[in-house]
């Protein structure tokens, strides 16, 4: 008997575990000062994950292109292999549901600055081509040099901490909308910071401020590194950094993606994936599992484990 319940239990563990939807939802929390929202709202917004940890945020800007920031790329000032990266597409759920495709390729521009983050943008190819619908859908980039007025009202969409106290990323994708902070501003306030700090906090041209300056409670944060900063739905910036999140006397800072109009373009055109046949496919199979989803619902397998064992 005791036996008979024991491989009953495992069984029901395996299931439990690679379920993919159940226990998912143990936590709606609230990026910072922001709401749940929808997928079907901004389509192109994907999950990005390291060894099936999410790290960041990404937006496809072609079937087989991703935009993300290039230091979720890097480890002592290398490239990490792609082999380790996939990209989840068409769920405003963190770790579960859409389309999850293998990475190819990470390019990173000559000019990155880790030291300072500037020129924070990566391009990913994907090793297979996303299929658009009403969950999956590609952002327009501005212009060259194009310059989105200060004081605009734009918005951060992303899956990264909802409050500076919580260090987890948020299970429903959030939005908050906030305003774009002049140059002059942001560099100015980063630059008092980095006197009284020791840090280097410079704000370059290839940089976009935005947050609610001398209020805060509204800003991008942990694990939206990456993601998108829209203004009028077109693609104005990259999450990158910012000194803590949602501060009143600091904006958060993404990267201008105007300054790299056509670095983006032309490194599409330069990896297109065209010679790809097969070389991503034997990379990926169970990717994107949050063991702490898992780690959860084996628990509650042990809980019945225990209970049958009393009550059997
Ligand atoms: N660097 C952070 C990340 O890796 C995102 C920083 C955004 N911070 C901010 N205060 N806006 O996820």
């Amino acid at each position: 008997m005791w036996l008979l319940n024991f491989v009953v239990m495992v069984i029901a563990s395996t299931i439990l575990c690679l379920s993919p939807s159940f226990a998912t939802e143990e936590l709606v929390a609230l990026i910072i000062g922001g709401t749940n929202t929808d997928i079907e709202r901004y389509p192109y917004t994907v999950q990005i994950y390291r060894n099936s940890d999410f790290k960041c945020g990404g937006s496809l800007i072609s079937h087989r292109h991703v935009l993300s920031a290039a230091h979720c790329f890097f480890k002592n000032n290398g490239i990490i292999s792609p082999v380790h990266f996939t990209v989840r597409a068409g769920t405003s759920k963190l770790n579960t549901g859409g389309t999850e495709v293998a990475v190819y390729q990470i390019i990173v521009p000559d000019r990155y600055n880790p030291k300072i983050s500037d020129n924070d943008l990566a391009v990913l190819v994907l090793c297979s081509k996303l299929a658009t619908s009403a969950s999956i859908g590609i952002v327009t980039i501005p212009r060259q040099g194009y310059e989105v007025p200060d004081n605009s009202a734009v918005t951060y969409v992303g899956w990264g901490s909802t409050s500076v106290q919580i260090s987890q990323p948020s299970q429903i994708l959030q939005s908050v909308t906030v305003f774009t902070v002049s140059r002059h501003v942001c560099a100015e306030r980063y630059a008092r910071q980095e006197v009284s700090s020791g840090r280097v906090m410079v704000v370059t041209h290839n940089m976009i401020c935005a947050g609610l300056l001398d209020i805060g409670g509204k800003d991008a944060c942990q694990w939206d590194s990456g993601g998108p900063l829209l203004f009028n739905n077109t693609l104005v910036g990259i999450i990158s950094w910012g000194y803590q999140c949602a501060h009143s006397n600091f904006p958060g800072v993404a990267t201008r993606v105007s300054s790299f109009y056509r670095w983006i373009h032309e490194t599409m055109a330069n990896y297109n994936a065209d010679e790809l046949i097969g070389v991503c496919t034997s990379q990926k199979s169970a990717a994107g599992r949050n063991p702490m989803n898992c780690r959860g619902r084996l628990y509650l397998t042990y809980l019945l484990i225990i209970y049958s064992l009393i009550f059997k």
